[in-house]
């Protein structure tokens, strides 16, 4: 494994960027006018924020993409006067070819209040040179300046289809194989975040068949039927088994209480138990959860949890 994945299957043009139709299409728009104002690509990490402005510069500026492109990490570089300099010295000489470069700030939303009103003059001084993505998380923490210079652009979460389309890609680049049900276990524990899910295929890719059980254990995540048989067995009275289930997930499969309890919280909508029991379980976990954090006992605090199971499940 001499490549990351998430390197080698980086998107180079627009087309490769999958679940995000209407701002690629807008973005390309801009592209083919040759002309853009500032943008702004806000939204959670793995969504493609960073390869849409790779493909944006490389549509724009062809195989002299690289002199025309500047990356910075707002939250890596040493300060804004570090960000406001490097900006001078890429910005100063205009681009021979060109009507402007553009400069990629990712996590914009690390610079202070005070930095980000010295970025905004920054952006000003520079604007006949060039032109800035700025990328965050939450768009709510850049100041109101500076989005209002900038088209607003809000990534989702990959859904289902795109990360399947990009799963299969890459599993057949791969030689990779991969079941319906893998490919729906990988989609669950990566949450929408695509560079999560290609670092755990990757994880999982010393065997040519990927199973859903090789996924689980490499994301240190419990199966969610056996999270739901201990669940189920604490429900239904029985207590000593749900109890050595929950030890063996523990030990055997080196899961962590906090791993657990997220685990269990996933699990609980699924079970079949009135609304009344479900809700005290959430509350319940949500506890747990924080106690947990807190650093108590995490097989006592575990225990407790599966008392209330059994407790809620004998109200019934
Ligand atoms: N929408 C997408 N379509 C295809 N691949 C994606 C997408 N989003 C993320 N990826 C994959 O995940 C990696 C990280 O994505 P990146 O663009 O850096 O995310 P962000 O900047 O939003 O955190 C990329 O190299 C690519 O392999
Ligand atoms: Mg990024």
């Amino acid at each position: 494994m001499s490549e990351i994945w998430t390197e080698k299957y980086r998107p180079k043009e627009f087309s490769e960027i999958k679940g995000q139709d209407e701002i690629v299409s807008k973005v390309k728009a801009f592209v083919e006018k040759g002309n853009m104002p500032h943008l702004m690509f806000t939204g959670p990490a793995g969504t493609g924020k960073s390869s849409l402005s790779l493909a944006t510069v490389r549509a724009l500026y062809k195989e002299k993409w690289r002199d025309n492109y500047l990356e910075l990490n707002a939250s890596d570089e040493r300060g804004i006067d570090v960000v406001r300099q490097k900006v001078k010295d890429f910005a100063r000489t205009k681009s021979i070819s060109e009507n402007f470069k553009i400069i990629f700030l990712d996590e914009a939303d690390a610079l202070t209040r005070e930095a980000q009103q010295a970025l905004r003059r920054t952006m000003e001084n520079f604007t006949k040179t060039c032109r800035f993505i700025l990328s965050c998380n939450y768009s709510s923490k850049i100041i109101e300046p500076i989005q209002s210079r900038c088209v607003v652009f809000r990534f989702r979460k990959l859904d289902k289809s795109a990360a399947f389309e990009i799963l299969k890609h890459i599993t057949e680049k791969e030689s990779l194989e991969m079941d319906e049900k893998a490919l729906e276990a990988l989609y669950a524990v990566s949450e929408g975040d695509c560079r999560r899910m290609i670092n755990i295929l990757q994880a999982c890719s010393n065997a040519k068949a990927i199973t859903e059980d090789r996924i689980y254990s490499v994301v240190k995540s419990a199966h969610p039927s056996e999270v739901r048989s201990v669940l189920n067995l604490a429900l239904q009275g029985s207590f000593s088994q749900a109890r050595e289930k929950l030890l063996d997930l523990m030990l055997n499969q080196s899961l962590s209480g906090l791993d657990l309890i997220k685990a269990i919280q996933k699990e609980i909508p699924n079970l079949e138990a009135e609304e009344r029991v479900r809700l005290k379980l959430i509350e319940k976990c949500g506890e747990i959860e924080f106690r947990l954090v807190e650093g108590s006992d995490e097989f006592i605090q575990l225990e407790s949890l599966l008392a209330t199971f059994m407790l809620a499940g004998m109200k019934k």
